[in-house]
């Protein structure tokens, strides 16, 4: 710019010589100069594409039952059977946002057909930025809702119980204190639970 202000401050007597040279080389400079201009925008929309495409794209956490401990298993047999235990599942919420994802509290539900047979209060909180939360759940669990249930005594002399554990948690993904966006995040798995090696041996999530 600075260059072409004292171009057309020349004298007169050399401008006549020197029109034809410079409207070219203004016209180069001005191809030039748009040339960089456009190769700006691209760069930058490039910038922006990408930046929108990973970084503010809104991920759905993932809610993971990885095992299940069984402690204190008390179980009797006979034509009223029952059983007791603490069941203490490990879970864990992966978040893969380049924001955090905080939840509200909820409630872990064990059942055994559809009867609930435990539950546990699971406490508001958060999964950081691109991080995987690990949580204990510790849940007790008691036939006393299965009374009569006609499958309960067959099952407890096939040594296998069928447990279902199911949770669900709502919360915000915040990126950048500007954009929320609200992510429920379910877990509903199976197991089986054989009652003489006290252990949870096929666990199944949907
Ligand atoms: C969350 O906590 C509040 C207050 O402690 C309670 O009233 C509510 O039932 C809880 N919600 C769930 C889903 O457990
Ligand atoms: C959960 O329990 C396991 C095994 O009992 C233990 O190793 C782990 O540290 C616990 N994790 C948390 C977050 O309390
Ligand atoms: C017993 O198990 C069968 C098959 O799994 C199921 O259809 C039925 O509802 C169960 N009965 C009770 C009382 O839970
Ligand atoms: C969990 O999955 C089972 C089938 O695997 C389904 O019958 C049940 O309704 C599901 N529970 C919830 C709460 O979605
Ligand atoms: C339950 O565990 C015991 C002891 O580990 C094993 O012998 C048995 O085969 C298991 N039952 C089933 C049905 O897998």
């Amino acid at each position: 710019m600075a260059e072409r202000d004292q171009a057309s401050k020349r004298p007169r007597s050399d401008e006549e010589s020197a029109t034809l040279p410079s409207d070219e080389a203004r016209r180069k400079r001005n191809i030039k100069c748009f040339a960089y201009v456009a190769a700006f925008v691209v760069f930058q929309t490039i910038i922006i594409l990408v930046f929108a495409l990973t970084v503010m794209r809104i991920k759905t956490p993932v809610l993971k039952l990885r095992s299940v401990t069984v402690q204190n298993l008390n179980v009797v047999p006979g034509t009223s059977p029952s059983f007791r235990m603490t069941l203490i599942a490990q879970v864990t919420i992966k978040n893969k946002n380049f924001g955090h994802y905080k939840f509200d509290n909820s409630t872990a539900t064990v059942s055994y057909g559809d009867v609930t047979v435990g539950e546990a209060q699971i406490a508001k909180g958060r999964a950081k930025a691109r991080n995987t939360r690990k949580m204990n759940i510790t849940m007790e669990v008691t036939s006393d809702q299965l009374s009569g249930n006609s499958n309960l005594s067959n099952d407890v002399s096939s040594g296998m119980l069928i447990l279902n554990s199911y949770a669900k948690l709502s919360g915000k993904v915040q990126l950048m204190k500007i954009m929320k966006k609200r992510k429920t995040v379910e877990m509903n798995c199976t197991m089986r639970l054989n009652l003489t090696s006290q252990a949870i041996e096929d666990l199944n999530c949907e």
